[in-house]
């Protein structure tokens, strides 16, 4: 049900309305001062607002009423405000609607006059709401949130490779959205009515992935008792996805070349060359040139996959994006019967702007939709987060001026902190990322007050 706010000290006059407009459809809320009625304001989210604007402590003035009528439109721009006046304050009435009123209406208040003004705005503001989620949702026909300078290189890069049949390895941390981005581009392709088939190249056996990615004869090995296709066939037309392509066995690497080279397949256990018709899209979050250089990925491979390369920077270079990215988030969490929809406070988001995001936008999607479940009050906080507020002042901290030896130990407590994020906790794999000894990183742990798990 719509909502109706009305803000009047005037005992009257509230009570005249709640009469007059009891058989109107709307849920009625009744405030007796600004303090009030911004409370149930952020609490309810009304559409429209009647806002008397001679509140205490000044009755007889205009400043609270106008005071209170801001803040509103700060909450809620779209929220449309019916400013009440006395006989006297025409030029006041003028100035509310200066700032962003709906309408205004005189003293003494005509029921009937006043609910046609209450019903169209209702109607406008609806329309306006609808609107708006509209033209959101088509911003972002692609999912894909953002407006800083590397998100739309990636965006021109998608609409570039879409159409043709190139191969495009998409690079970047864990969690910048590659699988997103290799979704965008299928949907953008002409392939975009036929499949497009995933396949992790990390998370499945080695014995087991050939197999999965070629398909296999009955009676290839112990267990094949039926002849099964790959997921490559299951792409034909259409595109395969590889995930993690970095981390696919050597002798595997061979063949997939092979496929690319020449477009054909062969079944474990088979003999006979299958053609398919295939765009290729990689994924990966390795270095791919250290990769190339430990010998673990074939540079052949790498000149085939890589013809194109869209690198997805990480979330902490994404500037303001961050905040677009947690309001996504935490509106999508809103949506459905929901109407309170909870909005970060101020310490909220500077503890988002000044954490590092190791596991990037999937990490920030968790936190934000675990907040919102979490958070008590009408706001999100940084407990909520499970930031601590420190970010928001080490964000700070790192912006100003800081002796090099502070930024050395910021920076050394950040690597360590993020080398054990991005290993679980394991202190073995995080000290081989860092590159020291497992006693040496206990030490480091230990100074910074890092508790390993
Ligand atoms: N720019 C973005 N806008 C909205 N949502 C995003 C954006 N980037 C990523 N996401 C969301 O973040 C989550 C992680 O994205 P995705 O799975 O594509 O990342 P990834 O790079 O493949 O991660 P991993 O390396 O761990 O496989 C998904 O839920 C995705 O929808
Ligand atoms: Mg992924």
């Amino acid at each position: 049900m719509q909502k109706l706010l009305i803000i009047d000290d005037n005992e009257e006059v509230r009570r005249q309305l709640k009469w007059g407009l009891s058989r109107s459809n709307y849920e009625l809320l009744f405030a007796c001062d600004g303090a009030e009625g911004l409370a149930l304001f952020e609490k309810h989210q009304p559409e429209v607002v009647t806002l008397d604007l001679g509140l205490p402590p000044f009755e007889n003035g205009v400043e609270e009423g106008l005071r209170v009528l801001g803040k509103i439109l700060r909450l809620n721009p779209l929220a449309k405000v019916i400013v009440i006046t006395g006989n006297e304050e025409h030029d006041a009435a003028l100035k509310a609607v200066q700032l962003g009123a709906y309408d205004y209406y005189k003293k003494p208040i005509d029921l009937n006059e006043l609910k046609v003004i209450v019903d169209r705005a209702m109607y406008l503001q609806t329309l306006e709401t609808e609107n708006r989620n509209l033209r959101q949702q088509s911003v972002n026909e692609l999912g894909i949130v953002g407006e800083c300078p590397g998100i739309r290189q990636v965006f021109t890069q998608i609409e570039r490779v879409a159409s043709s049949d190139v191969p495009v390895l998409i690079t970047g941390e864990s969690g910048t959205g590659k699988e997103l981005v290799a979704r965008a581009i299928h949907k953008k392709s002409l392939r975009a009515d036929k499949e497009m088939v995933c396949i992790n190249c990390g998370a499945i056996p080695e014995n087991l992935l050939e197999s999965e990615l070629f398909g296999h004869e009955k009676g290839a090995f112990t267990g094949a008792n039926k002849t099964v296709k790959g997921k490559v066939e299951y792409a034909d037309k259409g595109t395969l996805f590889l995930d993690e392509v970095g981390e696919m066995p050597m002798q595997l690497q061979v063949k997939l070349l092979r496929f690319l080279q020449e477009m054909v397949i062969t079944r474990v256990g088979g003999r006979k060359d299958i053609g398919v018709d295939v765009r290729i899209i990689t994924a990966t979050n390795i270095d791919i040139n250290e990769a190339m250089a430990n010998g673990t990925l074939r540079e052949d491979l790498f000149y085939r996959i890589g013809v194109m390369n869209i690198a997805l920077p990480p979330l902490r270079e994404r500037g303001d994006d961050i905040e677009l990215l947690a309001n996504y988030f935490n509106k999508s969490v809103n949506i459905g019967p929901r109407k309170d929809i909870k909005n970060f406070s101020r310490e909220a988001m500077d503890s988002i702007r000044g954490y590092e995001w190791p596991g990037n936008i999937r990490e920030l999607e968790n936190r934000v939709k675990r907040a919102v479940i979490m958070a008590n009050g009408p706001t999100i906080t940084p407990e909520d987060l499970g930031l601590s507020p420190d970010e928001a002042v080490r964000a700070r901290q790192r912006a100003d001026d800081i002796s090099l030896k502070e930024a050395r130990s910021l920076l050394e407590r950040d690597m360590v902190e993020s080398a054990l994020n991005r290993h679980s906790g394991n202190v073995a794999k995080a000290a081989g990322a860092l590159g020291v000894s497992r006693p040496t990183l206990y030490d480091l742990m230990k100074r910074h007050g890092i508790r390993g798990d």
